[in-house]
């Protein structure tokens, strides 16, 4: 049997922490779904096909690791790819109550499966994409928190936003 993952988020932007999630998680599944939820309501930096273009592209050599977005429940999408495992980054007690409860929660929903928590290396457990996303748009350094392509992309769209587009 296959052992097949989702690893759901905003991921605006994807950081480091996230792909240092997905590598540590590859070396236990054979498949990784990175699952971005679509999120109407929520203002973001990138729209949802931006993101998974973005992702896609850091992926692209690696067919084990797919990108796609969902809609409803994450339990509904975890199934429709065959999941056994929905995966979480853990990086301070801060983050734990939330995903306990999102845990307890997505098993009483469905309850054959487990929620995974990994932890990220120590150089990464103050990085988010809201603070990346503050940092880079006051002017601050963000090389070594995202992969050089989302630098780009970032600053790109934040060029584009300031000349009004
Ligand atoms: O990176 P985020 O924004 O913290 O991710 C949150 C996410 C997408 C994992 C969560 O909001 C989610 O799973 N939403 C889907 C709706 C759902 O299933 N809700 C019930 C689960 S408690």
């Amino acid at each position: 049997m296959d052992h097949v993952a989702v690893y759901p988020g905003s991921f605006d932007p994807m950081t480091n922490g996230h792909i240092e999630i997905v590598n540590r998680s590859k070396a236990l599944f054979d498949e990784v779904h990175i699952g971005i939820l679509r999120h109407p309501q929520k203002q973001s930096l990138f729209t949802v096909e931006e993101r998974i273009e973005m992702i896609g592209e850091i992926y692209v050599d690696m067919p084990e690791v797919t990108v796609q977005a969902f809609e409803g429940l994450l339990v509904d999408f975890a199934a429709s790819v065959g999941a056994q495992a929905i995966i979480r980054g853990l990086r301070a007690a801060t983050d734990f109550e939330y995903e306990l409860q999102m845990a307890l929660m997505n098993r009483r929903l469905q309850d054959r499966i487990e929620t995974l928590f990994m932890v990220p290396h120590e150089e990464f457990t103050f990085v988010s994409s809201s603070l990346v996303k503050e940092v880079f748009s006051l002017g601050g350094s963000i090389s070594g928190l995202v992969p050089p392509s989302v630098e780009e992309l970032m600053a790109a769209k934040i060029r584009g936003h300031k000349e009004g587009n």
